[in-house]
């Protein structure tokens, strides 16, 4: 079927891929002309912008927008909305947070264009893959939109999961326990690389693969990691977040979940990103001060 493609980066851009081998006719628009060039060059349409685009559509259009969450995502989504007509389709597969996700839905309705969010992972390694696909929307609209969701997903992986929202909101989930799992993966190895058994990781992570219960996907790439840099000496012990790990962390307190995992794997990511912790400093300089308990010096650039 034809729909438009808008954000051809790390996702976009391999999902045009995925979708012209299924038979797909796809128009697609992105800022840098280079990547729109480049998805022509491998069979998709080139539009200049989203009026180009829409107009390149037959309706009842479908277009999957692949921005950055939050303002792009949203400003995509509302130029959109202006420009198409009722019964048009707008699907947000980025990480937006479900509740900006619900009200882009009520602004999308006043044109009588249907919103559906379709909660997408796979990275990456979605092209030769396929994309894990949680999708909330409409009954009608999400219906109509199977055949992309399809095609996109390997056998099994796409599920209509509920109504508006509760795409994005499974997916914040599902970022919330990866979140966990990273942290209790860096943990473990941590705890190995410490040890005085001089462990060859690679081998450790290679071995738990097969037949162990911690064998997973995010092993499979530990292994490649540690192929590529034994001690990951060449990686700063900085780890980034795009926000859905603190939705998930609000989420478990709004509902009165107890979620000690997610939630000190949030916290270990925002240690990651100090040099010097203050709240530390605090700590050492009450300690002293109460029970005359050492101090270390701050150690000094160049000292
Ligand atoms: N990467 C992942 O593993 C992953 C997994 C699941 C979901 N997601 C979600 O998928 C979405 C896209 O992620 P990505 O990894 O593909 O990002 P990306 O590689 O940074 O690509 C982003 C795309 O959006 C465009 N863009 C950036 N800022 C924009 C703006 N202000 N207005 C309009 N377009 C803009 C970029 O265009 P130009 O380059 O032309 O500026 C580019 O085509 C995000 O919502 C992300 O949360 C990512």
């Amino acid at each position: 079927m034809q729909l438009g493609m808008i954000g051809l980066g790390r996702m976009g851009g391999n999902m045009v891929t995925r979708l012209l081998r299924g038979g797909h006719e796809v128009v697609v628009y992105a800022r840098t002309a280079q990547s729109v060039q480049q998805a022509a060059a491998g069979g998709a349409i080139a539009s200049t912008g989203l009026p180009d685009l829409v107009s390149k559509l037959a309706p009842p259009r479908i277009v999957w927008v692949m921005v950055p969450a939050g303002k792009p995502t949203d400003d995509t989504i509302d130029q959109l909305a202006a420009l198409l007509a009722p019964g048009d389709i707008v699907i947000d597969g980025g990480n937006s947070n479900y509740k900006e996700g619900l009200h882009a839905y009520e602004r999308c309705s006043r044109h009588g264009v249907s919103l559906v969010d379709a909660g997408t992972s796979g990275g990456i390694w979605g092209l030769q893959e396929g994309y894990c696909l949680m999708v909330g929307g409409d009954d009608a609209a999400v219906t109509a939109c199977e055949p992309i969701f399809k095609t996109l997903a390997p056998a099994q992986g796409y599920a209509h999961v509920g109504g508006p929202g509760a795409g994005h909101f499974s997916k914040m989930v599902h970022n919330g326990v990866e979140y966990g799992m990273l942290q209790a993966y860096g943990e473990g190895f941590e705890i190995l690389a410490r040890s005085s058994f001089d462990y060859d990781l690679r081998q450790v992570a290679e071995v738990w693969r097969h037949g162990s219960v911690v064998r997973s996907w995010l092993l499979d790439l530990a292994v490649r990691a540690f192929d590529e840099d034994p001690k990951l000496e060449k990686i700063a012990g900085y780890v980034d977040d795009t926000g859905e790990g603190r939705w998930t962390v609000q989420a478990a307190i709004d509902e009165n979940v107890p979620s000690p995992v997610i939630t000190l794997a949030l916290l270990a990511r925002l240690a990651s990103r100090q040099d010097e912790s203050f709240s530390a400093k605090v700590i050492a300089a009450l300690r002293n001060q109460f029970g005359g308990h050492a101090v270390k010096a701050e150690a000094r650039p160049g000292a």
